[in-house]
């Protein structure tokens, strides 16, 4: 430990990381990290400039021009800068959305914002939502979550998600995109998505979002000792 608790909840797109994950940090008075939307960040500077996404010498080449900022409203919700401008919900986008799964394939994408999230765990109590953060970002992580759910009831979440957001979005789209990252994210050669060792495997298919976030909080406050605030 290096003088914060660090928890890394990974797994598949819309098994639930981020909601989850955010809720769980303001029961224990962490600060939630959605690693997620910092590839989305550089996916969407990649799509506005037009470069080839998966090309590693155009993508790199643009990572310099880019200054990604975090910053944390009122609301204490987390929010993205694209070179001074808040894109923090254009990255939702489902066209940002493959962007940000074909930039995170690349590796000098990858070592580019490692150092970046790392920095967060070391100044803060955090729960950090990605693929890679118990396997690669965070290794000593006090508590590594896999979550997962089948790409169905995932595919149903992020459906229920995107109307609520006013997007128009067809069910056989987002799975085919769910799919398409689960692929791709899972077999891509650089940190791919796949449980840490010594994590706890969460399968929220069968339970909804209380039982979920109950299960969660008892699992931190066993494994690390720490109680809910306030
Ligand atoms: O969590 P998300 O769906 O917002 O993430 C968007 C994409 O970014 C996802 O397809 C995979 C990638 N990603 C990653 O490779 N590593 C992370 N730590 C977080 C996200």
């Amino acid at each position: 430990m290096n003088g914060h608790f660090s928890i890394a909840i990974d797994g598949p797109s819309g098994a639930g990381k981020s909601s989850l994950a955010r809720s769980c940090a303001a029961k224990f008075g962490f600060l939630y990290v959605d690693t997620g939307a910092i590839y989305r960040t550089v996916g969407l500077a990649a799509f506005r400039r037009g470069v080839d996404r998966r090309d590693e010498a155009a993508v790199s080449a643009l990572l310099p021009e880019l200054d990604i900022q975090m910053a944390y409203n009122a609301q204490g919700e987390q929010c993205m800068f694209l070179n001074g401008e808040d894109v923090s919900k254009e990255i939702r986008l489902p066209e940002i959305s493959i962007c940000a799964s074909d930039v995170s394939a690349l590796p000098a994408v990858r070592a580019y914002l490692l150092e970046m999230q790392r920095k967060m765990a070391r100044e803060h109590n955090v729960i950090m939502d990605g693929r890679d953060i118990g396997t690669v970002v965070l290794p000593d992580a006090e508590l590594k979550i896999f979550l997962t759910a089948s790409a169905e009831a995932r595919a149903e979440r992020r459906m229920k998600e995107l109307v609520a957001k006013g997007v128009e979005a067809d069910f056989e789209e987002v799975l085919r995109d769910i799919r398409y990252r689960d692929e791709q994210d899972s077999n891509r050669e650089t940190a791919p998505l796949k449980p840490a060792e010594d994590s706890v495997l969460v399968d929220t298919t069968e339970i909804d979002f209380a039982a979920s976030e109950a299960l969660l909080c008892r699992i931190i406050k066993e494994k690390l000792g720490v109680e809910e605030i306030g």
